[in-house]
């Protein structure tokens, strides 16, 4: 049934077992992390670098945030594995359109499970002789810290379980949820 108005989680209650972050404190902490990535990319010509889907709405919110110029970049792999979990072996379903040898890159996703996607991504860009390769992601889980990958802007880290929301997606849906939430057991099950 049609509602106006956006998808909030009222619209998908039974759905999530309870909201992590709302709306508010996700765009709290989008310009918290901007006003530190401003900071230290003062003078610098920044080349934001977005993975597809899952970053769309934290590269649009946390770009917007930004006070200084900056280019928006964005690449679509994917991780071969088994349905949830990664298994490092990544293939890029789409590149960068710009060459970024010389430029300061920073990758903006939206969470880091496993890392082993990121990590296999910093190595790929790497390769190309970057001025600087840096990772920015709202949301990490405990897995990732076991991984010799070290994003430089982090919000929140959270515990492992499987959340929906904020580009956030279960088989494509949720991406669209204004708040994140934590996925309940019967809509996977
Ligand atoms: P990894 O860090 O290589 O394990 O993979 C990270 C990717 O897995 C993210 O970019 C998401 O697309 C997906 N992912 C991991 N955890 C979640 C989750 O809790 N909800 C939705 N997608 C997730
Ligand atoms: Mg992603």
């Amino acid at each position: 049934m049609w509602q106006s108005g956006a998808m909030d989680s009222a619209h998908v209650d039974s759905d999530l077992v309870n909201i992590l972050f709302t709306e508010e404190q996700i765009q709290a902490k989008l310009q918290e992390m901007a006003h530190t990535i401003a900071a230290d990319y003062e003078g610098k010509d920044l080349l934001m670098v977005g993975v597809l889907r899952g970053a769309v709405m934290v590269m649009a919110d946390l770009a917007r945030s930004l006070p200084c110029h900056l280019e928006m970049d964005w690449m679509a792999v994917s991780s071969y594995g088994s349905g949830t979990k990664s298994s490092g072996v990544v293939r890029i379903l789409k590149d960068l359109d710009t060459d970024i040898s010389g430029r300061h890159v920073l990758i903006v996703d939206e969470i880091i499970d496993t890392g082993l996607t990121l990590s296999w991504l910093v190595n790929n860009l790497s390769s190309r002789k970057p001025a600087s390769v840096e990772i920015a992601t709202l949301l990490r889980k405990p897995e990732a810290l076991a991984m010799p990958i070290e994003p430089k802007y982090v919000g929140w880290d959270i515990p492992n379980e499987f959340v929906v929301g904020y580009g956030l997606d279960f088989k494509e849906r949720y991406r669209n949820l204004r708040d994140i939430g934590t996925l309940a057991p019967h809509v996977y099950s």
